[in-house]
């Protein structure tokens, strides 16, 4: 069916450290796992396996974690979100009314206005220009008020980090120097994900995974997988492989030029990824802890997500970057030595994080769901 999506070597946005899998760092609480476990609605989301995805990609199998319906959202940012939120609020005094301020392409600010539904607070969401309308409507019907600014992301964080009020409370997914905390805490929250892979993985009696695909915005779901599977000692660790917009690759650039960039944010379907600076807390983990770092553009992701449709999982353009990543690094010209550096083997097992779905932000082409 397909066309060849691999882009010669040349061409293809791409950068490797194969030595990012001797890196190592401290794990996350264990405390997180218990308190999501606890909390409405929670239940680990589906790990898929897709064997046609394994004979496209020429590995041994590729399980796919769909995030499309993550406690009633369609994306896996509410992991993070409820764990900041939950810190957030037990260092103030108990009854005080709060108001959680955010900046966001859609996701997290739908998961913030959510948990301060959720814990009888209000939220304020600034959202970049670009977002799409669905996204903007599901942050509102969350009771929260929506500020929609005319710039991008990079400049609704600037925003959102201004408009702090005594009662308010910055819960941002993003780090930057004196900002560090509660970044910390999301990205805590997040390594929930990277748990549920490992024990149904286990239960489907499939080996380790030797390639963890994380779609990539400002890098904290990468931290996130770099800090779960660098932090163990003794077990095998799998690559990494970060998958930006090609209208928004500011981890690729980064790690090009070994040191934290901005890059001009775009115009791309992937609202999630359009993110022009890699969080400052981030930065550290992706620059030891990932093997490499690939950019896509917007029709290989739509590609991906009406691929990911066809075998029954309801990806959304961010959600489909792993996938349109996967092959763009796996096949196609040059992809012997991609595949090299990511040690990839007939054999290998995929895991492709699908971290949104269709519902959260949808796919151009497809018919209205
Ligand atoms: C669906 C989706 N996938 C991936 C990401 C990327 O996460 P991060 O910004 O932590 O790199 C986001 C960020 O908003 C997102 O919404």
């Amino acid at each position: 069916m397909t066309a060849p999506l691999g882009l010669p070597a040349s061409l293809l946005p791409w950068f490797a450290r194969p030595a990012a899998r001797a890196w190592a760092c401290t794990p996350a609480s264990a405390d997180v796992r218990v308190f999501h476990a606890g909390l409405p609605g929670y239940s680990p989301t589906p790990l898929i396996e897709v064997p046609v995805l394994a004979a496209l990609l020429g590995v041994g199998q590729v399980f796919v974690k769909d995030e499309s319906a993550r406690m009633g959202l369609a994306a896996f940012k509410v992991l993070g979100a409820s764990w900041a939120v939950h810190k957030v609020l037990s260092r103030r005094p108990a009854g005080a009314e709060l108001l959680l301020v955010t900046a966001s392409d859609g996701n997290h600010g739908r998961a913030v206005a959510r948990m301060a539904r959720l814990f009888g607070h209000r939220a304020h969401v600034f959202v970049p220009s670009g977002v799409h309308p669905v996204a903007i409507a599901a942050i509102v019907a969350e009771g929260a008020r929506v500020t929609e600014i005319a710039g991008t992301y990079d400049d609704a964080v600037r925003l959102a980090a201004a408009a702090r009020e005594p009662s308010a409370e910055l819960v941002q997914d993003t780090a930057w120097p004196g900002y560090e905390q509660v970044p910390g805490w999301i990205v805590e929250g997040y390594t929930t994900l990277f748990a549920e892979i490992d024990t149904q993985l286990a239960d489907a009696g499939a080996a380790r995974p030797g390639l963890v695909v994380v779609p990539t915005g400002v890098g904290s779901l990468a931290q996130a997988a770099v800090s779960h599977y660098r932090s163990r000692p003794g077990a095998s660790a799998p690559a990494l492989l970060s998958v930006e917009s090609e209208a928004a690759a500011c981890v690729l650039a980064s790690l090009s030029k070994n040191e934290l960039v901005s890059v001009p944010a775009g115009v791309t379907v992937m609202a999630g990824l359009n993110c022009g600076t890699p969080s400052m807390l981030a930065w550290p983990f992706l620059r030891g802890g990932l093997d490499a770092a690939v950019a896509v553009t917007d029709a290989e992701s739509i590609a991906a997500a009406h691929e990911l449709a066809g075998h029954g999982i309801p990806g959304g353009p961010c959600g489909a970057a792993s996938l349109a990543g996967a092959r763009a690094a796996l096949t196609g010209e040059g992809a012997d030595a991609r595949r090299a550096a990511l040690a990839i083997e007939p054999d290998t097992t995929v895991v492709l994080l699908s971290t949104e779905g269709a519902a959260a932000n949808p796919v151009p082409g497809s018919p209205p769901g």
